[in-house]
């Protein structure tokens, strides 16, 4: 049929039936996109949303969690296995099996697989920092430990991990360089060597910097430094990861710092991520830390569980900051949780042991708490629409 002679015949009968007088059905509004039921749906095509997965998560060994993971998430960091002491414990002897294994999972997955990290103070075993006899190991020797370290990890996995956190916790609690036995034994140009070795291993690669509290304004401003000093030696840094390891407690860091340090280092030309998300929703050491409570309060008040209020105000939270980032979203590239849920956090020991912490989005039996739902509706709160699913 010709399409004009379907068009007559199209409005013959709708002239037909106003003249019977039945008016036609209102055109149909187009079919509203179901609201997203994952966190991977929600913020698709806004920016990666991660997650620090443990090796019984990508082994197999625990598979409700996997499932989760994969449900959930898009990016995936390795809470431990790409860590010096996990994946090179002597001088010539790398652990690559786990490693493998995490970047097999996430590559089955299609998800953005991150390395973290290569040079810290932490989690380094001693010997990198010595010779074989014990004593202090010179600058030349360490610089040529750091970059047979880099070639052979980054090296490894050039092409499938698409980003690395270089350098860790270069910063000290309240500003200037950290004396890491990096920084005192071969000098400040430990930094650019890092980047320069990394860029070498696989060009490729996105290279970041990665920190905790550059919130604090004098711990930002020697980031800030630390960044143009890479900058203009002219390595190779895609962006810089705040880790996000925030308080329930005093809302800290408040919503306004988030802010100033995402545009601060937007403004120098960087992705910004924000790599190790997590709530911790106790009070801090009694007397010897800065967010303790008064005295007569517990330090370990939600064993039986997170009272509703409690789970509500954690909500509220990850409300907050999830609308700060999806402000910022043409700046930051990915959010990743330091974890899947309150059971594998890191917070159930730090920074005192054995505590029963809350500050995921899923609990101990995997179930989604309040803080979900707020992270799950931020995007539509936000007015911002996840692009749709290929
Ligand atoms: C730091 C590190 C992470 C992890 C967390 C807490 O932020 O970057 O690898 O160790 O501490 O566990």
């Amino acid at each position: 049929m010709s399409s004009l002679l379907f068009r007559l015949l199209v409005s013959a009968s709708a002239s037909a039936l106003l003249l019977a007088g039945c008016a036609l059905p209102p055109p149909r509004p187009a079919a509203a996109e179901p609201a997203p039921v994952t966190l991977r749906e929600a913020f698709r095509g806004i920016f990666h949303l991660g997650v620090a997965v443990s090796q019984s998560q990508f082994s197999g060994r625990n598979v409700a969690d996997a499932a989760v993971i994969v449900r959930e998430f898009d990016a995936l960091s390795p809470e431990n296995v790409l860590k010096w002491e996990s994946v090179h414990p002597g001088v010539t002897r790398y652990n690559f099996a786990p490693a493998d294994q995490y970047v097999e999972f996430g590559t089955t997955h299609g998800m953005f697989i991150v390395g973290h990290n290569l040079v810290w103070h932490s989690q380094t075993p001693a010997w990198v920092f010595q010779n074989a006899d014990g004593t202090a190991i010179s600058r030349e020797a360490l610089l040529a430990r750091m970059r047979d370290h880099i070639m052979a990890v980054v090296g490894r996995y050039r092409g499938r991990i698409a980003g690395w956190d270089v350098v860790n916790e270069a910063i000290a609690d309240y500003g200037g360089y950290r004396q890491s036995p990096w920084f005192r034994i071969i000098g400040q140009d430990y930094l650019l060597k890092a980047y320069q070795f990394a860029h070498e291993a696989d060009p490729a690669a996105e290279l970041y910097y990665n920190d905790y509290s550059l919130e604090v304004p004098a711990k930002r401003a020697t980031a800030v430094e630390l960044v143009k000093y890479l900058q203009a030696g002219g390595v190779h840094l895609t962006g810089v990861g705040l880790q996000g390891h925030y308080k329930l407690d005093a809302n800290t860091p408040s919503v306004r710092a988030i802010e100033d340090t995402i545009t601060t280092f937007a403004g120098l030309g960087l992705k910004v991520m924000i790599t190790e998300l997590d709530i911790d929703v106790l009070p801090g050491r009694p007397g010897a830390d800065l967010n303790a409570r008064q005295s007569g309060v517990g330090a370990d008040p939600y064993r039986a569980g997170l009272p509703a209020d409690v789970q509500q105000a954690l909500a509220k939270r990850y409300a907050d900051v999830f609308a700060v980032y999806l402000r910022h979203r043409e700046s930051i590239t990915r959010v990743t949780f330091w974890g899947l849920n309150d059971a594998q956090s890191w917070l159930k020991d730090f920074p005192f042991a054995n505590r029963v912490n809350h500050p995921l989005l899923f609990d101990r039996q995997n179930q989604p708490k309040p803080a979900f739902a707020a992270v799950l509706a931020a995007p539509r709160l936000a007015g911002v629409s996840a692009r749709p699913a290929p």
